[in-house]
């Protein structure tokens, strides 16, 4: 029978509860939940309960005897701090909580709070050590502290992926060349990129939280206005394939848009995104494709009809010399006839008519047909009178060739006195009055520069950009193919040609050759 005493009322002081009852505190000692084990004050085991066998999976009787800081159930390094709870004891003192890991028969371990109190029992003094198990707290603390780590590392993980997409976004959203931007449902913008600003001239903060109608024109406005309203209230893509309109410069350019609406989680529609692109390099591309293909066709045939009317021409032209041979033989009645009918008359304009279609035909082959250059180097100023002695240059126009005696080109022969035959051809009917035609020379840089400049009538500055257009001519029986064909053969020698000219003073058109050969 175990005598119960009430130790509320009378100690207050555990280590004296301990005292009050051997039976009673055997009791609780053996069927202590926690492991309780009593020490003498060298630290052997004199006693443990069962909890501590549970505990410890050791019989008690396997240590009792022994030094517990000996038998190995301590972790190796953990044997330091019980030395010092132990000395600590000796001194009277309780100690505790402290954690201890504890090695279990089973290879396993246990980890324990220890609380350890000086008592005397029968006048010995002892120590008496209350060991909770937090094995599983502790595996649980881990988990969670692991758990947590990988949490927090799995969100540092996940905000550094986002912040770097939406970098990578923001970076593509920049630089794209196409016009980017996003407004709200009062049309303003919330977003636009670099190109957008640079196509309107203003900087971000200028452009942001404001409408289309406080950056641009009121027609432009309320042309793209229009289109929005519509993505608003039919909640559809809009798409326009082209759109002429001019940027901060000045400049037309031709724009391709789409735009969609953005809806939130109930589908409503909150902003419009935009994307335009320019497309007027693709516009101007096609239209020189088209121009190709037509020039193309247009080299076909005039290679077919050159081919077929130069024969025809050649006997044309045979047949008015035999005609015109005819005329010198005939007696001088016969010859006072014909006369008398303009018969000789008639021949030569035949004849210049006969030249005028071989033109046609050359320029049109010229324009058109592939060719192989065949560079020599030629002495300019001499390769210069040889074309002039070749044409009929008017008495009233005056032949002023100040090339230097040293400069040499290299170049191939035909084609270039192509390109200067047409450009003095073109000087001549430009001064139907007379005037002066110079020829100079010189080298800069790394080019070869020859000037052919005319006192006549000049060239209006609108038709500037037009004359090496083929086709483009503002005489009447002109062509419009000699400077087309001249820059053809320039290019071809990676050559320059230009143009300077003032209306009523004259012009002047200048070759560039690169000095050190093609
Ligand atoms: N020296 C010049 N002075 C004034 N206008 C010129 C001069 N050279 C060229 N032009 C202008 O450039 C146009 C195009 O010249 P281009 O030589 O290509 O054709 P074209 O002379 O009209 O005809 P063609 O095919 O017979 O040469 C001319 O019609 C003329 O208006
Ligand atoms: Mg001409």
């Amino acid at each position: 029978m175990v005598e119960r005493v009430n130790v509320e009322d009378t100690i207050k002081d555990p280590v004296e509860k301990f005292r009050i009852s051997y039976e009673y505190m055997k009791f609780i000692f053996d069927y202590a939940p926690d492991a309780y084990y009593l020490l003498d004050s060298e630290g052997t085991l004199i006693d443990a309960n069962m909890a501590a066998e549970r505990l410890t999976g050791y019989k008690k009787e396997e240590f009792i005897g022994r030094k517990i800081v000996e038998v190995g159930i301590l972790a190796q390094d953990h044997i330091p701090k019980a030395l010092k709870l132990l000395a600590k004891n000796a001194l009277g003192e309780p100690s505790g909580p402290d954690e201890f890991i504890l090695n279990r028969k089973d290879g396993k371990e246990a980890i324990v709070e220890i609380v350890t109190y000086p008592v005397e029992i029968k006048g010995k003094k002892l120590i008496l050590g209350i060991a909770h198990d937090i094995t599983e707290r502790k595996n649980m603390e881990r988990k969670i502290k692991e758990y947590s780590e990988n949490l927090e590392k799995l969100v540092k993980q996940r905000t550094e992926d986002l912040e770097k997409t939406t970098k990578f976004l923001e970076m593509i959203i920049e630089n794209v060349p196409d016009l980017m931007y996003i407004k709200d449902r009062d049309l303003r913008y919330v977003l636009v990129n670099e190109s957008f600003c640079k196509f309107f001239g203003l900087p971000k903060d200028k452009i942001l939280g404001r409408t289309l109608y406080d950056i641009a024109s009121k027609d432009l406005a309320d042309y793209f206005t229009k289109q929005d309203m519509d993505v608003l209230k039919t909640k559809k893509i809009f798409y326009m394939p082209e759109a002429t309109l001019r940027d901060a410069s000045g400049t037309k350019r031709v724009l391709c848009t789409t735009k969609a609406p953005l809806r939130d989680e109930e589908g409503n529609v909150t902003h419009i995104i935009g994307v335009t692109r320019d497309i007027t390099e693709n516009k101007r591309m096609e239209e020189e494709l088209l121009k190709a293909e037509r020039l193309a066709a247009i080299g076909e045939t005039a290679a077919m009809v050159g081919h077929d009317l130069r024969n025809p021409l050649q006997v044309l032209m045979n047949l008015v010399y035999l005609a015109e041979e005819v005329l010198k033989n005939s007696s001088r009645e016969c010859l006072d006839l014909l006369e008398k009918h303009g018969l000789s008359d008639l021949c030569s304009r035949i004849r210049d008519q006969i030249g005028y279609m071989d033109k046609i035909v050359s320029d049109l082959q010229d324009y058109t047909r592939p060719f192989k250059l065949s560079i020599e180097e030629i002495k300019l100023k001499e390769f210069l009178n040889s074309i002039v002695e070749n044409l009929t240059i008017p008495d009233n126009v005056k032949i002023l060739n100040e090339v230097g005696e040293d400069m040499y080109i290299s170049v191939d022969r035909l084609l270039m006195t192509r390109v200067f035959v047409n450009i003095i051809t073109n000087a001549i009917q430009a001064m139907p009055n007379g005037g002066n035609l110079t020829f100079r020379a010189y080298e800069r840089d790394c080019w070869k520069c020859v000037s052919i400049s005319d006192t006549g009538i000049g060239i209006p500055k609108e038709n500037l950009s037009k004359i090496f257009t083929p086709t483009f001519t503002t005489k009447a029986k002109g062509q419009g193919f000699g400077l087309a064909v001249s820059k053809r053969f320039v290019e071809a020698h990676n050559g320059k040609i230009t143009v300077e000219s003032n209306l009523g003073e004259g012009t002047k058109f200048i070759i560039c050759i690169p000095s050190r050969g093609v």
